[in-house]
C-alpha cells in the first residue's frame, strides 16, 4: 500500500472507520476515499458497484456494519443478520469486480462459541454453539468471514480478515440502548454525577470476564495486517488480557464519579462467562497493543466531556 493508493474505508463515520481515518491521516496516506450512508447505501449492490466503477479503489477496508450490545442484539436480531450479510456481501463482490488489490474485513470475538477455552485462539471458530443473545449478528460475521475466504478460493482475491475483541474510544455509541458495556457504564457513571445520585446499576453480577482494546490500537493493527499479512485465516486483535465487568465498573466510577456506589442487577443477563483473545499470532508477526485500558478510559471520557458539551 502506497501513500498515494486510493484506499476506501467504509463506516469511516463510526468508532472503528473514524479512527482508522486518522491513522491512515497521521501515516501520510493521501488518497482516502470515503462515503457516508446517505451518499453510499452499502445493502444496495447496485449503488455499491456503481460507486466502486467510479471511484476505483484499490485498497478496502471494510469496517461499516450494524453494531451493538446484548440489548440492541436481543432487541433487533433481523436487522443485525440482514443488515451485516447485505453490506459485507455488496462490498466483497463489488471489491472482486473492480479488481481490489486487498481488502481487510472485521470479523468480531463475539463470533466464535460461547463455551470454547480460554484464551480463544483462531482455530476455535465454528467448533461449538454460539452464544443466544448474539447469534444473528455471529452468524452474518461468519458468514462475511467465510464469504472473504471464497473469494480468495474462486477468484484469488487477497481478501483478509481479522477477528477484533470488544472495542472503545472515541467516537463509540453511547446511546444505552444499543451501546456496547464500555461506554454504556461511562455514560451511566457521567449522569449519576450530573444528578448527583449516589449508585450507579450495572446489569448482571458483575462476573464475567472481558477484554477491551482501544480504537487507536485496532487502527495500527490494520493497517499493519494490510502491510504485512496475507493469509487466509482470519487473526485475532486484542491485548489478550481480560477484566471482570465488576472491575470494569470500579475503573471506570474512577475516573468519572469516585465517590459513587456499584449495585449489579443480578436479574439482567451476563452474556459469555469469559471472553479474551489468544493474541500469540498477531504478536509472533510483531504487533502489540500501546493504550492500557486506564488510560484509555481517561482518554475516552475526555473525548465523550467535550462530545456532550458540543
Ligand atoms: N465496536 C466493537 O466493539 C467491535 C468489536 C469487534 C468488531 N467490530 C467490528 O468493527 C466494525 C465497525 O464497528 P464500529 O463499532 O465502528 O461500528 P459503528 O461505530 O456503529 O460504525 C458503523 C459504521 O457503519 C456505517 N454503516 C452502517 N450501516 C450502513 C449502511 N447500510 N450503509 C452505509 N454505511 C453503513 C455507519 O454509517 P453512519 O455513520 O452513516 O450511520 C457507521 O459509520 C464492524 O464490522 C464490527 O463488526 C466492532
Amino acid at each position: 500500500m502506497q501513500k498515494k493508493s486510493r484506499i476506501f474505508v467504509t463506516g469511516h463515520r463510526g468508532l472503528v472507520g473514524s479512527a482508522l481515518i486518522r491513522k491512515l491521516r497521521a501515516e501520510g496516506y493521501e488518497n482516502l476515499l470515503t462515503a457516508s450512508r446517505q451518499e453510499l447505501e452499502l445493502r444496495d449492490q447496485g449503488l455499491v458497484d456503481q460507486w466502486f466503477a467510479r471511484q476505483r479503489p484499490e485498497f478496502v477496508i471494510h469496517v461499516a456494519g450494524t453494531v451493538g450490545g446484548i440489548l440492541a442484539n436481543s432487541l433487533w436480531p433481523a436487522d443485525f443478520i440482514y443488515d451485516n450479510q447485505m453490506i459485507q456481501s455488496t462490498v466483497l463482490q463489488a471489491a472482486h469486480r473492480c479488481d481490489v488489490q486487498k481488502l481487510l474485513y472485521l470479523g468480531s470475538s463475539c463470533i466464535y462459541p460461547r463455551d470454547c477455552p480460554q484464551p480463544i485462539k483462531e482455530d476455535y471458530l465454528m467448533t461449538g454453539p454460539l452464544e443466544k443473545t448474539n447469534q444473528a449478528y455471529a452468524i452474518a460475521k461468519i458468514a462475511g468471514l467465510f464469504s472473504c475466504v471464497a473469494y480468495r478460493q474462486q477468484h484469488g482475491c487477497n481478501f483478509i480478515s481479522a477477528m477484533p475483541t470488544n472495542l472503545y474510544g472515541e467516537n463509540d455509541n453511547f446511546e444505552l440502548q444499543d451501546s456496547h458495556v464500555l461506554p454504556a457504564l461511562m455514560r451511566k457513571f457521567h449522569e449519576a454525577k450530573l444528578a448527583s445520585h449516589p449508585e450507579v446499576v450495572v446489569w448482571g453480577t458483575g462476573t464475567p470476564r472481558r477484554e477491551f482494546l482501544h480504537v487507536h490500537d485496532l487502527a495500527s493493527a490494520c493497517l499493519f495486517l494490510m502491510k504485512n499479512y496475507d493469509e487466509e485465516t482470519a487473526i485475532n486483535v486484542g491485548t489478550g488480557t481480560d477484566v471482570s465487568i465488576g472491575k470494569l465498573a470500579e475503573m471506570i466510577r474512577d475516573v468519572v464519579y469516585p465517590s459513587a456506589k456499584i449495585v449489579f442487577d443480578t436479574e439482567k443477563p451476563d452474556g459469555t462467562p469469559r471472553k479474551v483473545l489468544d493474541v500469540s499470532r498477531l504478536h509472533r508477526l510483531g504487533w502489540q497493543h500501546k493504550v492500557d485500558l486506564p488510560e484509555g478510559i481517561a482518554v475516552t471520557y475526555q473525548w465523550y466531556k467535550q462530545a456532550c458539551l458540543a
